[in-house]
């Protein structure tokens, strides 16, 4: 398995395998962001439009295939160059629990931190399999924001926010 960072047009070029494994994570109950059942074309779209910046998006490859992928989003604003946003872990169901989760994470932070980011943050759904990764990856849990946002299914649940230094 590889782990790759997608220059803009490359991710152009893999928006349609990235809205595959977005559409099986949302069937697939995950929160990230949509509602199932997930339309592959929004998928597609929708990542299309990340081609803009400012996004770096990496992907795990197994036989050519994407099997997994990782975001930093960074923000726009003066006072905030240091930090970004961890978004869009996820793996496609037939792959995990073999570390891909892991190591792309790994890279995501290795990588923030090689660009001079100091802060790294994110929020995942409480009580969801993507919080134990990220606590034993040493982030720190700040709270719960309860009835945050709508499951796929429809129904609100808290999410739990997290901070990590990253460290090369
Ligand atoms: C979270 C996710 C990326 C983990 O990917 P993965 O490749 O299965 O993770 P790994 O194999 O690297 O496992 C990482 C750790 O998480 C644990 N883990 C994985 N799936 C788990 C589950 N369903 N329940 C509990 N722990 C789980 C593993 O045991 C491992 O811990 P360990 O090393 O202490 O044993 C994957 O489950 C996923 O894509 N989920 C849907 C999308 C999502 O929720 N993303 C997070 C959005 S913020």
């Amino acid at each position: 398995m590889n782990v790759v960072r997608l220059d803009p047009k490359q991710l152009l070029a893999h928006a349609g395998e990235l809205a595959d494994l977005l559409v099986d994570t949302v069937d697939g109950g995950a929160s990230v962001g949509f509602l199932a059942p997930m339309d592959r074309a929004l998928a597609e779209s929708w990542w299309k439009e990340r081609a803009a910046g400012p996004y770096a998006v990496w992907v795990a490859v197994e036989d050519g295939r994407v099997m997994g992928t990782v975001s930093l989003a960074y923000p726009d604003k003066p006072n905030s160059r240091h930090r970004a946003e961890l978004v869009k872990l996820m793996v496609h169901r037939t792959a995990r629990g073999r570390g891909l989760g892991r190591r792309l994470l790994d890279t995501a932070e290795r990588a923030a931190a090689a660009e001079g980011i100091t802060l790294l943050h994110l929020d995942t759904e409480t009580d969801s399999p993507a919080e134990h990764l990220y606590r034993s990856a040493g982030w720190t849990r700040v709270g719960v924001i309860p009835d945050y946002a709508a499951d796929p299914a429809g129904v609100l649940r808290g999410t739990t926010l997290y901070y990590k230094r990253p460290t090369r």
